[in-house]
């Protein structure tokens, strides 16, 4: 495919600003051949509000829509950034790729393992690429952490990670205020699939795969201890997770610990240990996390008395790449994830790669992991993660999938 690809925005909320600016860092670093023409969202204020954002930003204003099938119907598109609720994925995107669309899909890839499944074969069926959006995976940081764990030898053969947070509940909101939308669908388990697990936490499982491949088990528990997230599933949340490499860790959190906050993210290998130090809440879900213009924080230290910091790591890492691999992780020097993750989807559209980072089984399988946690907390069970992927245990997603008519 050599012409420039038009794309089509379905859902233009909070994070479709964020795809916006880093379709424009694209374009600023000479990664451009493509642009929105088409804006859709049930919201009619919030997709002439992102025309304007990305007029603003490339001078010609996207068409707006407000039913995504009239805009499959009425635009020449050949692809669609779906950036909606959890519980709309699948049917979107199913239907995104029965129109002949290639597809980005934000994060988790479908409400549940059978939304997923599907959605991967309607791609298979099509031969239409499916990808699904996770760019913490994409920042240096954690490039740099997969490399220091699987490559670089620093720290020996990784054996176990020990990750806890907990931070006071926020305080309480105004009651007489609406529920912004926003706020409303997360908290509604059959359109979110779950709470920060499954959310934010998404990030965390699909890291935890990058880092040390797939899972074996899982054993949770949670609390709803009654801090900001009062009708999700949990804001306390214990997780100790195996590994088929052999790994084993542990994920433990709280949203609503009184008292001082505390956080400690550090990986632990035969001959030395890597501590994220970043200085951001949201370490524990991301991992060294790089906002715009701010920089990961971490440390390695060896048994041998060495410590290296975050920086000279990511340096190692890209003065271990090719040229071309070196393009491919970070396209025209690239360090948001953001602009990372939309650039290899569209490589992977004009054929120039044989299929996205992430694809839409890759998305089934991380997704896995956050079920896994769910099914454990629901049975009180140890969950063999291979039985989430296969269907065989689903007593936690079960009334998801009702709900929807997911078969
Ligand atoms: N990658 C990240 O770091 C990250 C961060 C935040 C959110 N996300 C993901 O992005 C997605 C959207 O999250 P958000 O925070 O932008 O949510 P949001 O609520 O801010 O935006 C969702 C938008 O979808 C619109 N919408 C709802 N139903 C629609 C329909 N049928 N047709 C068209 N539009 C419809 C809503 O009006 C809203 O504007 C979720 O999958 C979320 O997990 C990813």
């Amino acid at each position: 495919m050599t012409h420039p690809l038009k794309l089509g925005l379905i859902g233009t909320g909070g994070i479709s600003r964020r795809h916006a600016i880093s379709m424009k860092d694209l374009h600023d670093r000479g990664r451009d051949g493509f642009g929105v023409t088409a804006v859709c969202d049930v919201n009619e204020a919030a997709a002439q509000e992102r025309a304007d954002q990305f007029a603003e930003l490339f001078g010609s204003r996207p068409t707006v829509y407000t039913d995504y099938k009239v805009l499959l119907a009425q635009e020449e598109l050949d692809a669609v950034d779906i950036c909606l609720p959890h519980g709309l994925h699948h049917g979107v995107t199913i239907d995104c790729l029965e129109a002949g669309r290639h597809v980005l899909c934000e994060k988790p890839l479908g409400i549940t393992i059978k939304a997923c499944r599907l959605m991967a074969e309607a791609a298979e069926r099509t031969g239409l690429v499916l990808s699904t959006g996770v760019p913490h995976r994409c920042q240096p940081g954690q490039r740099a952490a997969h490399w220091v764990f699987n490559e670089s030898g620093l720290m020996g053969e990784v054996r176990s990670f020990f990750h806890s947070y907990t931070r006071p509940p926020a305080a309480p909101a105004n009651t007489s205020a609406p529920v912004p939308e926003r706020v409303r669908w997360r908290r509604n388990r059959l359109m979110s699939g779950g709470g920060p697990v499954l959310d934010s936490g998404f990030h965390y499982c699909d890291s935890m795969r990058y880092f040390f491949g797939g899972l074996d088990t899982v054993y949770a528990r949670a609390l709803n201890a009654g801090g900001s997230f009062e009708e999700a599933p949990e804001d306390t949340v214990f997780v100790t997770l195996t590994f088929k490499s052999g790994v084993t860790g542990s994920w433990t959190w709280s949203l609503a610990a009184p008292g001082a906050p505390a956080r400690n993210v550090t990986f632990y290998g035969t001959q030395g240990s890597l501590r994220d130090t970043t200085q951001t809440p949201f370490a524990i879900f991301h991992l060294f996390e790089r906002r715009l213009g701010e920089r990961e924080d971490g440390e390695l230290q060896t048994s041998d008395g060495k410590s290296y910091s975050m920086a000279e790591l990511e340096q190692m890492h890209l003065d271990s790449l090719s040229a071309d691999a070196r393009e491919r992780l970070f396209p025209g020097g690239a360090d948001d994830g953001f602009s990372i993750e939309i650039w290899d989807f569209l490589e992977a559209v004009r054929g120039n790669r044989s299929g996205p980072e992430v694809d839409a089984w890759g998305g089934l399988y991380s997704l896995a992991t956050g079920d896994a946690i769910y099914e454990s907390i629901t049975t009180g069970d140890v969950i063999k993660v291979d039985d989430i992927i296969s269907g065989a245990r689903s007593q936690y997603q079960d009334p998801i999938d009702e709900h929807w008519g997911i078969q």
